[in-house]
């Protein structure tokens, strides 16, 4: 039997922090099936610009798949189990979306990791994701799991505090980040996204972030 050229070999992983993991071009194979199961999403719940507590509408468009969704408006950020847009449930997950973030989670050292919500963010040139906390789920025991798709990206990462000095991370269409247990609640964002065509899915960057919220 020929050997496997290394082409085709598992990309290494990374730790980037305590507990922080990035998993380059984990989501590749799957790519294809997670965007027909993003577009299937979006056409039940169609992506918006949601405002935050301050009254500002965010630059990435959203929307969310599961059993509850992540929503903001001028009464805060929280877990919702119905879009108030359309005034229904959430779309259910995809099965091949639940099934990757278990795997990548797996692969972290998180096994058994069953989200409950899938946060979908659409940026185009020049959306950014400023430094926030990701703190709204009940149990910080669980993992986070995200997922980029198209445009490149910086990815920043600090530490508890949103003074701390961040790292950053380029993510590549395909690769999976997963952070938990001691940096669960670190500092992250997406710097000002560069202008640029995806050969396949153009001026934009998809991300998918996976939680367990309830
Ligand atoms: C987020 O922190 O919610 C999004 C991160 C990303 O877009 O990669
Ligand atoms: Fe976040």
């Amino acid at each position: 039997m020929p050997q496997q050229s290394s082409l085709f070999a598992e990309p290494p992983h990374e730790a980037f922090a305590a507990g922080a993991w990035l998993l380059r071009g984990f989501a590749l194979a799957d790519a294809v099936e997670l965007v027909a199961a993003i577009d299937a999403v979006v056409t039940l719940a169609p992506f918006r610009h949601v405002m935050t507590p301050f009254g500002k509408p965010m630059s990435v468009a959203m929307s969310n798949c599961g059993a509850v969704g992540w929503v903001s408006d001028r009464r805060g950020y929280r877990y919702e189990g119905h879009d108030p847009e359309r005034n229904l449930p959430w779309p259910a997950m995809p099965a091949v979306l639940a099934a990757l973030a278990a795997r990548a989670a797996a692969a972290a050292g998180y096994p058994g990791f069953a989200p409950d919500a899938c946060l979908i963010n659409r940026y185009v040139p020049g959306a950014q994701m400023t430094l926030h906390q990701d703190r709204d789920e009940r149990d910080f025991a669980q993992p986070i799991v995200s997922v980029s798709l198209g445009l490149p990206a910086v990815f920043l990462f600090g530490g508890l505090t949103r003074t701390d000095r961040t790292i950053k991370l380029p993510l590549q269409h395909g690769d999976v980040v997963v952070w938990g247990g001691p940096s669960r609640r670190w500092f992250h964002g997406i710097r000002p996204l560069r202008d640029g065509e995806h050969a396949w899915l153009g001026r934009q960057r998809l991300n998918l972030t996976f939680r367990v919220a309830r």
